[in-house]
């Protein structure tokens, strides 16, 4: 599970950074929030902050043997706000992947015959796009002053798939068993 063209590698590369920056992003607005009086949207940016490193640990094992140093560029948003404009951010960022980082991505390692990049892509797609849903409604509850209403967060090991309040018996992208979800 080594990558073999270029592009693809950068590609991989640039997935990893922004993974690995999401998930440190996640865990400062979560505490924010918690602190703000939110504390179900903070575990929720918690829950997800463990999706994005199951993406940036499946990108970084992906990589593989080149051992190069690179630069990396992530589109990325920083610095501290209020709750409901960080929630912002993390819908603009979840969005981005969604539309148009991902969906390249994915193409280009199917052109390229990258099978574990192309898996890799793949699984963060997914999950991307419930990110973006579940951050929406967290942002509407923030807007009337309100916190989530949530119980817990799941999260696949595997592929960051995400779930409010119970795992499903299988997880619908990469397969794996209930008992495996971590629970926030
Ligand atoms: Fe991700
Ligand atoms: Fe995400
Ligand atoms: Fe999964």
């Amino acid at each position: 599970m080594s990558v073999k063209n270029a592009m693809t590698a950068d590609f991989l590369r640039s997935a990893y950074g922004g993974e690995s920056m999401a998930h440190m992003r996640y865990l400062i607005w979560g505490k924010m929030a918690t602190e703000e009086g939110f504390p179900n949207i903070g575990k929720l940016f918690e829950a997800i902050a463990y999706a994005e490193q199951v993406h940036a640990s499946n990108h970084f094992k992906e990589i593989g043997g080149t051992t190069a140093d690179a630069t990396v560029v992530a589109g990325a948003v920083f610095g501290p706000g209020k709750t409901v404009d960080n929630l912002q951010g993390a819908i603009n960022g979840e969005l981005h992947e969604v539309e148009q980082m991902y969906p390249v991505y994915l193409n280009a390692a199917e052109f390229q015959n990258e099978s574990g990049a192309k898996r890799s892509f793949h699984f963060a797609l997914e999950a991307e796009k419930i990110h973006a849903d579940l951050f929406s409604q967290a942002q509407n509850s923030a807007r009337e002053g309100k916190d989530m209403e949530l119980e817990s967060v799941y999260i696949c090991p595997i592929c960051g798939h995400t779930v409010l309040n119970d795992a499903p018996d299988k997880c619908p992208v990469c397969g794996a068993k209930k008992e495996m979800y971590k629970k926030f």
